[in-house]
């Protein structure tokens, strides 16, 4: 029996993907073969609450030189990031000559607004080439995983931080005790640290299954991040709800007793009671959830095709590897995939190979559907394709219901 990365405990494993290929692992027809998959099933924690991958591919066959995912791939996160960092410079940099870290910093859309106002910030990057994106950008990053080990040596050349950040990285990493040590090390002694993720309950609430994949090894709720700091000596001092990517949690978190403990985290702690986030059910009737959304979003595909209309998928996101291998979709429903990243175009989509082509081909010749894998950016999205409605063209979401718009 697999047991808790956090607490050890025996998992409740509740539900099993199927064979999974590497979200990001866009392929050409010469890997087709030799394609790495692996068994996507999911466990929650009865102890302490953690939801988790039964099994994740080694780190270095995820992030690497040829990370394909650059967070510079949306304007609406770019003006997230630029709000994110408003906020902690006004609310959270007291001292004389601060300092900050951030995880998982990519093409440094986060640490871009500290390096052009002059404060001493470091990324931390494995992933070589979106790394090298923000290095050109002028902004210090070194390319290398982060854990205990690469605190200490932080500590000894840059000195303690002010604050530490990651933004979708936290629930990327399976040894969560290293990172935790490794940010009581590098802290001072009133030092936060700020992360967001996909937030469990929304999730759960929204059914959206497709946030489950390979590099989301976790889904966190406030109970279990309580517990994995509560371990270390620190605490959740507040949170703060983000509508990116579909649902998200900031949290923040201190060393214990250094500020008071917000009331949102109490009332969210209650919340999450009575969605039962703790309870068994709560993962049974999840389970019956994905599956009636995997069969009703074949049912409308296989109706249309069967009508004779052309449907493309928009956005060849992370996300979108878990719904079109989950629910059996491939060239027979979809043409293609479009993707205005160029290191996408001209590969195949994972495990289902699926073509993922440039952008200006789905603006060319516009289908009768657009499957819109990248939801969390509808607004963005929607506000710039106005013309392929105008022209009949329909969307068609699946999360939180399948919908034609
Ligand atoms: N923060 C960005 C990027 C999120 S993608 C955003 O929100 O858009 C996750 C990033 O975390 C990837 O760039 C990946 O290379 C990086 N990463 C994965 N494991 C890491 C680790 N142990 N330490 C630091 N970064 C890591
Ligand atoms: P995102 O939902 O952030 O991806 P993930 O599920 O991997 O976290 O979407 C990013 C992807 O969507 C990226 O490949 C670029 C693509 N994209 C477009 O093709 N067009 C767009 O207008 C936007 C906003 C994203
Ligand atoms: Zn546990």
């Amino acid at each position: 029996m697999k047991k808790c990365q956090v607490c050890s405990t025996p998992l409740n494993c509740f539900m099993s993907f199927g064979q999974m290929p590497l979200a990001n692992g866009f392929l050409t027809p010469d890997q087709f073969a030799d394609e790495y998959f692996f068994e996507l099933s999911v466990g929650s924690c009865l102890h302490c609450g953690m939801f988790q991958l039964m099994e994740q591919p080694n780190r270095e066959m995820m992030f690497n030189e040829r990370y394909p995912f650059y967070s510079g791939s949306s304007r609406g996160m770019a003006v997230h990031f630029k709000k994110f960092a408003e906020h902690v410079k006004k609310d959270y940099l007291f001292s004389k000559d601060p300092f900050v870290v951030e995880i998982g910093s990519n093409d440094g859309i986060m640490l871009r607004h500290f390096a052009d106002a002059d404060i001493r910030h470091l990324g931390i990057e494995p992933s070589l080439n979106v790394a090298q994106v923000a290095i050109d950008r002028g902004i210090n990053t070194i390319s290398t995983f982060f854990d205990e080990d690469c605190a200490s040596e932080i500590v000894k050349k840059y000195g303690q931080a002010d604050a530490f950040f990651a933004a979708n990285v936290m629930c990327h990493i399976p040894y969560l005790h290293s990172i935790v040590k490794g940010m009581g090390i590098l802290l001072k002694p009133k030092g936060v640290v700020i992360f967001e993720d996909p937030y469990l309950g929304n999730v759960i609430e929204n059914t959206s299954y497709d946030q489950i994949y390979d590099e989301h090894v976790f889904l966190f709720s406030l109970s279990s991040i309580r517990y994995l700091f509560g371990q270390h000596d620190m605490e959740l001092i507040d949170i703060e709800p983000q509508k990116t990517h579909g649902g998200s949690m900031r949290y923040i978190i201190a060393r214990k007793g250094m500020y008071p403990v917000s009331d949102r985290v109490h009332l969210q702690l209650k919340k999450e009671k009575n969605m039962a986030l703790d309870k068994p059910e709560t993962y049974e009737s999840f389970r019956k959830c994905c599956e009636h959304s995997r069969d009703s979003l074949t049912a409308l595909l296989r109706d249309l095709s069967r009508q004779g209309k052309r449907i493309v998928g928009y956005a060849a996101t992370s996300k979108s590897t878990t719904i079109i291998n989950y629910c059996g979709i491939g060239t027979d429903l979809i043409e293609f995939i479009s993707d205005t990243t160029p290191i996408k175009q001209g590969k195949f989509s994972p495990g289902a190979h699926i073509p993922v082509r440039p952008y200006e081909e789905f603006s060319k010749n516009y289908p009768d559907y657009a499957l819109l894998f990248a939801y969390n950016h509808a607004k963005e999205i929607m506000a710039k394709e106005q013309k392929f409605v105008e022209t009949g063209g329909k969307w068609i979401v699946y999360v939180p219901q399948i919908k034609v718009l």
